[in-house]
């Protein structure tokens, strides 16, 4: 399904981004994982559409992606969901949700679905999405990427600066929608709760992944143990 290969990215002289490889297959929810500073956000902005990579290729079921504008991209299946949120703040719960209705795949059943798998948001569409809290915005971020009704799903540390129940919370709609046999691909901190939810694990280091493998076998990596779980 998302077939990432030799991927490089860079700001100017600063290489974030060093002959990244890694694979999404339909339905599997996989896990970027590393420390501060990696290089997985700049992966995932690579290949969102919105940093325009210096080498490599990024596949949506055949498809070359990676230098589609970021409208495009969302065209062909795949939708992010950024770092810190990005919710619309002036705007409406309701409104941000319908927003994606611009990406020209939304469906007014889907509005139905996010609702089911977040009835906070239900509760709170005629709420200001500037005024909810952090667990909020982060469904609602979700939601809104869901109306656009992608292929694959991808997530920027959604664990972000929220507090423990409210992760767990988020963390079960991840995995509602995994069930349903949404493709997902997501960046963590957080190892120890990726790992226990996550098919598949990929590791970053200074750029480059280093380490790969299912989730069973990197909750017993030492390496991935020292430096992640502590
Ligand atoms: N807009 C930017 N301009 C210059 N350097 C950046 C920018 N964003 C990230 N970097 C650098 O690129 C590297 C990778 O960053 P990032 O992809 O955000 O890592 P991570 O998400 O793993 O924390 C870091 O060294 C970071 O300082
Ligand atoms: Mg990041």
């Amino acid at each position: 399904m998302l077939n990432v290969s030799s991927l490089s990215a860079s700001y100017g002289a600063i290489n974030a981004v060093r002959g990244v490889d890694l694979q999404v297959s339909a339905g599997s929810l996989c896990v970027l994982l590393g420390a501060n500073g990696a290089g997985k956000s700049t992966t995932l902005r690579s290949i969102a559409g919105l940093h325009r990579p210096i080498g490599g290729s990024v596949k949506l079921n055949d498809q070359e992606i990676s230098r589609l504008s970021l409208h495009r991209v969302v065209k062909s299946g795949l939708a992010f969901v950024p770092e810190g949120r990005m919710v619309v703040a002036p705007l409406t719960v309701e409104e941000n949700l319908k927003l994606s209705h611009f990406s020209g795949r939304s469906e007014p059943s889907l509005l139905d679905k996010v609702y089911t798998l977040f009835p906070r948001l239900a509760d709170r569409r005629r709420q200001l999405a500037g005024l909810m809290s952090g667990g909020e915005q982060q469904m609602l971020a979700i939601g809104r990427a869901l109306m656009t009704k992608p292929q694959m799903l991808v997530l920027d540390e959604p664990s972000m600066g929220l507090a423990p129940a409210i992760v767990d919370l988020v963390f079960q709609s991840i995995v509602e929608l995994h069930k349903e046999g949404q493709s997902i691909l997501l960046v963590e901190q957080n190892a120890a709760i990726a790992l226990s939810v996550c098919d598949y694990g990929y590791v970053m280091k200074r750029g480059q992944i280093v380490i790969e493998g299912t989730a069973s076998v990197l909750k017993e990596n030492p390496e991935v143990l020292e430096a992640y779980m502590s």
